[in-house]
């Protein structure tokens, strides 16, 4: 290791003495630029955009720490931070008595399988989440006679969780009468029950042109008519909804406006209060879908809070914001609806939410464990979406703390080729159609970041992603037009 150094043009120090192999692995390192953030993250973006064009390959080795500390003129814990950082964007492997590899299919346990079709929150990086069920359930378990947790839950469920509930939708909704408010098992369930209770098949049921394939899931099922609204940029454009109502004769209306799945999008404001107003002028009644916001702090207002709870049913699901197993979403019905209706078609299908489900619920609102986790949720979800942003050069649609990201395809690429070329190599993501209320949907997929099992296998499955999308480019769209 060089113990002598000088200073280069550009400013970074130069080891006076290197072999020609340390010289080597040293060459993707630049001189720093000044006010372009900490050293540490900016070695880390160094190996990101060197991995990216090429200069650095799958499996290579990367200089030890004291040697790249050395050879920049920065202290070994700027490197070794460097270092934990390219950890944590998948760029890199650390192994004890080996040293540091650029990551590649052969120094990772594997890529078989990763799933990234399924929207669900990632696991928080510091591994709490099994920690914190066990903690949460034996709580449970001590302030609950087990008779308690055994019933069927059919009826409005407890006082306590009801107000808890009222507390969580408080920044979105502001105060709410908890009287009004219904637990269901989740979003799926309540959408099912709401469309049971108010349409019946033949019915037509409005929504965007790409959708949450459960919505056409239940809607097929009933034998609703399935009309999409067309949308521009800022979401569905209320004349065209007006329109659709005319002509479809439709009472009912589905919308996901805050980080729409599939597409990301986040209705702004002024839209949201035209939507408003067309509901109210029209009388029809909004479903309103959203699981998202409780990830993203800078949400516009729920459209039921423009409508003052009138012909709104507004779901708050807590399956993408704290964790699926819960099977928990609030709902709170449209202002003068008893929820009787809700209700019916919950008993009807599932006889209610899971009673230790609900005291877990009840338990980690109550602690602040709830915050505590959608922070820590956000987190890893900020450092996949970097992580996106750092492997993939194509545009793509997503939200800095977002679950998915939507990305259009080149021009040379069909949706369903690419899905199928990407299982081949072990990577899975949804295809638009599965969105898609015509029968084709565009050329785009969708890619849930929140699937893969840590950020390394993320950083992997996202560079087969980019492989294939240069791949094709080469090929000029030979082989795919
Ligand atoms: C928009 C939207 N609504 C509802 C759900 C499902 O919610 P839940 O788990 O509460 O049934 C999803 C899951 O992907 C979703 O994306």
């Amino acid at each position: 290791m060089p113990m002598c150094m000088d200073l280069q043009p550009g400013g970074i120090p130069m080891p006076l003495a290197e072999t020609p192999r340390e010289a080597a692995q040293m060459r993707w390192t630049k001189p720093f630029k000044p006010k372009a953030g900490p050293r540490y993250i900016q070695i880390a973006e160094m190996l990101a955009e060197s991995i990216q064009s090429g200069i650095l390959q799958d499996g290579e080795q990367i200089p030890p720490q004291r040697a790249l500390a050395a050879h920049l003129g920065v202290d070994l814990t700027t490197v070794t931070r460097a270092y934990a950082e390219a950890r944590d964007r998948g760029l890199i492997a650390s192994y004890s008595g080996r040293g540091s590899f650029i990551l590649g299919a052969r120094e990772t346990p594997t890529l078989a399988g990763i799933d990234l079709t399924m929207n669900i929150p990632p696991q928080p990086a510091n591994g709490s989440m099994a920690q914190r069920v066990s903690a949460g359930l034996e709580q449970v378990l001590q302030r609950n006679r087990i008779e308690v947790l055994s019933p069927y839950q059919d009826e409005p469920t407890t006082r306590s969780l009801l107000q808890a509930a009222q507390g969580w939708l408080k920044p979105a909704l502001g105060d709410l009468d908890s009287r009004s408010l219904a637990v269901c098992s989740g979003s799926q369930a309540a959408i099912f029950a709401i469309l049971s209770a108010h349409a019946r098949a033949g019915d037509a049921i409005l929504c965007d042109p790409l959708t949450y394939p459960g919505l056409l899931l239940a809607a097929r099922q009933l034998g609703l008519l399935i009309v999409a609204v067309a949308s521009d940029a800022d979401g569905m454009r209320p004349d065209d909804l007006e329109q659709a109502c005319q002509e479809s004769g439709a009472r009912l209306l589905y919308l996901n406006p805050t980080f729409h799945n599939p597409t990301a999008h986040t209705m702004p404001a002024a839209r949201r209060q035209a939507i408003a107003e067309v509901l109210l002028k029209r009388g029809i009644t909004l479903i309103e879908d959203d699981p998202y916001r409780y990830l993203l702090d800078d949400a516009p207002a729920p459209i039921a809070c423009l409508t003052g709870g009138a012909n709104t049913y507004y779901l708050a699901s807590l399956s993408k914001c704290l964790w699926p197993s819960l099977r928990t979403a609030f709902v709170l019905p449209p202002r003068g609806d008893d929820g009787q209706g809700l209700l019916k078609g919950l008993r009807a299908s599932s006889m209610g939410c899971s009673a230790l489900l609900l005291a877990l619920v009840d338990q980690w609102i109550r602690s602040g464990t709830a915050r505590e986790l959608v922070q820590e949720i956000q987190r890893e979800a900020r450092a996949r979406q970097h992580l996106a942003r750092t492997l993939l050069s194509h545009e793509f649609q997503a939200h800095p703390t977002g679950l998915h990201l939507w990305l259009q395809l080149p021009a040379h690429w069909h949706q369903e080729r690419f899905t199928q070329a990407l299982e081949d190599v072990g990577v899975s993501v949804a295809g638009a159609d599965s969105f898609s209320v015509a029968t084709q949907g565009p050329d785009a997929v969708r890619i849930s970041l929140g699937g893969a099992p840590d950020q390394a296998l993320l950083g992997q499955a996202l560079r087969k992603v980019e492989g294939l999308l240069k791949e094709d480019r080469r090929r000029g769209g030979r082989a795919f037009v």
